[in-house]
């Protein structure tokens, strides 16, 4: 059976696996030791939206493994546009050995993987970004070791990445705190799917209106955008909405005094996050972007089984 990563819920059983292997795998990187196991494979990246590190973390990290990555343009293919979603499965799948879409709709993401005959990485869609999820608890665990316990506080958008996060948190024994103005809470559906696993897992999950009530005691800070891709032309009115959301110092110091700082990035300095976070000792988001490589590298070994 092929294996495919279109939410972090495919990973339930393994996600601490390929966090340990991700970190594994970014040693032997670290040592100029990294195995040539996707040699003579392809992968294909079809973008409907821009990217940089999702696409450089992916093309680098295939061909750091002996592979060749493929990207495919947001003019080039246009899945359903062009071509049925069916038929780009099919036709993909007789040349790459995996196939990574970043998408408008997840719906078509599900529809990929499932006539795909390679698996389906999803590189970001409007519900999930899961990728990201793994890369930041990869980082989560690097920086602050055992992860069961710790508390995440999110300020801002009940987005795609918060998504993620919440199952992945809620997988793992991590605490969330999700600080989301009304009409930008998290889907109730991806929220009741992390509090049933937080159930068994022991995970604390809670979603609120108040960011100093989320930030406080909390020992990961994360934001991102209040205008995701897709949104634009919600800009103003998310603007006003997210009004107090900003994480400037005054609320960073709010969390534990070793709190660090995450962003999926891009960031809009000045406008979810200040200069003066974004570029303090605690802040990790560079490391977490390089995770990104070192995380997918383990999540295509463990899917495609090329190792
Ligand atoms: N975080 C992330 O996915 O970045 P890109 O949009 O640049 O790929
Ligand atoms: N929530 C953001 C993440 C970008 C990596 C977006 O979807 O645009």
């Amino acid at each position: 059976m092929k294996r495919d990563l279109v939410t972090v819920l495919d990973l339930k059983d393994e996600l601490k696996d390929i966090i340990d292997l991700a970190i594994k795998m970014k040693a032997e990187n670290k040592r100029g030791e990294d195995v040539a196991s996707f040699k003579g494979k392809a992968l294909a990246l079809i973008f409907e939206k821009p990217s940089l590190r999702t696409r450089v973390s992916f093309e680098v990290g295939f061909n750091q493994l002996g592979g060749y990555a493929l990207y495919l343009s947001p003019s080039e293919i246009q899945v359903g546009k062009r071509e049925s979603v069916h038929d780009v499965a099919k036709v993909l799948s007789r040349f790459a050995d995996v196939i990574m879409y970043r998408a408008f709709d997840h719906q078509n993401v599900l529809e990929l993987a499932r006539h795909a005959g390679v698996p389906v990485i999803n590189g970001l869609d409007d519900i999930e970004h899961p990728c990201q999820a793994v890369a930041d608890f990869m980082t989560m665990r690097e920086v602050k070791g055992v992860l069961m316990g710790r508390t995440l506080a999110w300020v801002g958008d009940g987005n795609n990445v918060l998504h993620s996060l919440l199952l992945g948190a809620a997988i793992l024994g991590m605490n969330v705190k999700a600080a989301c103005p009304g009409g930008y809470r998290p889907r109730s559906d991806i929220l009741d799917m992390a509090l049933s696993i937080a159930r068994g897992s022991g995970s604390r999950i809670e979603v609120m209106d108040d960011p100093i009530e989320a930030v406080t005691d909390a020992d990961v800070v994360y934001a991102d955008t209040f205008i995701s891709m897709g949104d634009e032309a919600q800009k103003e009115e998310r603007l006003r909405a997210f009004t107090g959301y900003q994480v400037n110092m005054g609320l960073f110091s709010r969390a534990r005094s070793d709190a660090i700082f995450m962003h999926c990035l891009p960031a809009h300095r000045g406008e979810e996050v200040t200069d003066e976070v974004m570029d303090s000792p605690r802040s990790v988001v560079f490391q977490e972007a390089e995770n990104r490589m070192h995380a997918q590298k383990a999540i295509m070994v463990r899917l495609a089984g090329f190792r």
